[in-house]
């Protein structure tokens, strides 16, 4: 097949089934993985119709520029339909999203300005002001508005609905996505609901957001508005995209379940996409674990894809940071040293003391290898296989100081390292060491991280 240009090919994105995380559902978890469109999310499809929609309409001319306040993927569908019709790009953007995302659309010839995230959206300095300002003053440009622009729900109507209804052969009870400016969440699910009374739409919002409380008490509520981190998904306005009749339940979901989940994805089910999937698929299952019977099928939509988080979800020291990292089973090698009692006593020998000695202390303390010290510095070591090689090649060598046949010390790692960062450093022949909060010297072998793992 031969495509006319790069957006031609959006669309058309494989269902896949999820196999670790769904354990103890009842029922099927389907995800839609609509990273594979071009431009890696699924706001490739409403971007594509808000222009050619414009375009009909003649509120887009040849040579025109495109204005649009975007969290970053819907500004990628835009570049590359501008692209391919031949349109420029300006988009505005809240400084709280990943920075890869900046870069994504710079490198594909937008110019971006970004804005501060924590401003009312009246307010001149957000990056929806500063995107009606420029629409205003810039001659033959279109601001799209993803969030009113009714383009958006439609392109999902006319095409993710329709592939979940094909690929399912009709066989879906349940339907979740997250929810941002409502297009993914509210056409696809008009749609699977025209084909399917019974179907029920689970829509994933985030704590700080509008959404739930509107949904079941009809109150927009300024109270529920405070800022977070997740992106893509939550509101503090009422976009006319989301339609609140064709959205059966909201769940919200914390940022840090979601960016916990996001890694699992990745992790267990080889799908590495981005944090609002993480959101999708925690509520999703949320829900499901409580409401689906043996039989039903739910279908979760993955908006995009995981190299726009580098920097954050998937990123360690980010994860710590704020308080994420889900290590819950993974100590330290603090708790390790913390375990040991008062008395431990690191296992030495000096570099002059005669091999078999050390052979001796070995046995007599049962350890497989031990440090070399010299005026209180870790200096070498000694394993007892290679040891063994070397006086199997020369029986001399037993009489002989450690020093001539002492292999390299071993490495020091930070006691706050984490379980699975030792056991990536620790390999067959040698352990770690490590300083207490005391300077004493601690050895920490597989044995340890095992027993720490598993305690
Ligand atoms: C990463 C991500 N997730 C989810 C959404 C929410 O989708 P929608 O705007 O269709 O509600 C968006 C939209 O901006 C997004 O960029």
């Amino acid at each position: 097949m031969i495509y006319n240009s790069i957006i031609e090919t959006i669309g058309n994105t494989p269902l896949v089934r999820l196999n670790k995380l769904n354990k103890g559902i009842a029922g099927e978890i389907l995800v839609k993985v609509e990273y594979f469109n071009p431009g890696n999310s699924m706001k490739d499809r409403m971007a594509v119709k808000m222009v050619e929609d414009a375009e009909k309409a003649g509120i887009l001319k040849p040579g025109g520029t495109i204005i649009e306040g975007t969290s970053g993927n819907t500004g990628m569908g835009l570049a590359l339909a501008g692209i391919a019709k031949g349109y420029k790009c300006i988009f505005t953007m809240a400084d709280k999203q990943s920075k890869e995302k900046i870069d994504i659309l710079k490198a594909v010839g937008a110019e971006v300005i970004v804005c501060p995230t924590n401003v009312s959206p009246e307010d001149p300095r957000s990056y929806y002001a500063v995107a009606r300002k420029l629409n205003e003053e810039i001659p033959n440009s279109f601001y799209p508005n993803q969030y009113d622009n009714l383009s958006n729900w439609k392109a999902h109507y006319e095409t993710t609905g329709p592939e979940i209804w094909r690929d399912t052969d009709g066989e879906i009870t349940h339907f979740a996505a997250g929810v941002g400016t409502g297009g993914s969440m509210s056409g696809t699910a008009r749609y699977l609901k025209e084909q399917s009374e019974t179907l029920v739409s689970v829509g994933i919002d985030t704590y700080g957001s509008v959404f739930k409380k509107y949904k079941e008490t009809g109150e927009f509520d300024e109270n529920e508005i405070y800022p977070y981190l997740t992106e893509g998904i939550g509101e503090d306005i009422l976009p006319r995209n989301v339609d609140f009749s064709v959205i059966d339940h909201f769940i919200k979901v914390t940022d840090k379940d979601a960016a916990v989940m996001t890694r699992r994805l990745s992790r267990e089910e080889g799908l590495f996409v981005g944090w609002s999937c993480g959101s999708a698929v925690h509520g999703a299952l949320e829900y499901a674990r409580e409401n689906l019977k043996q039989g039903d099928r739910m279908v979760i939509l993955l908006p995009d894809h995981g190299t726009r988080y580098l920097g954050k979800v998937y990123n360690d020291d980010w994860m710590r940071n704020h308080g994420f990292m889900e290590n819950k089973t993974f100590g330290s090698a603090r708790e390790i040293v913390n375990s040991r009692n008062a008395a431990y006593q690191l296992v030495v020998v000096r570099k002059s003391d005669k091999v078999k000695d050390a052979i001796a202390l070995m046995n007599e303390k049962s350890v497989s290898q031990i440090p070399v010290m010299e005026d209180g510095q870790v200096v070498g070591s000694l394993t007892d296989n290679k040891l063994l090689l070397k006086i199997i090649e020369n029986p001399e060598i037993k009489d002989g100081p450690v020093g001539e046949v002492m292999e390299d010390s071993m490495h020091f790692v930070a006691l706050d390292s984490t379980l699975d960062v030792l056991s990536s450093m620790v390999d067959k022949e040698k352990a770690v060491l490590v300083r207490d909060d005391m300077h004493r010297v601690h050895i920490i072998t597989k044995h340890d991280i095992l027993a720490a793992i598993t305690r």
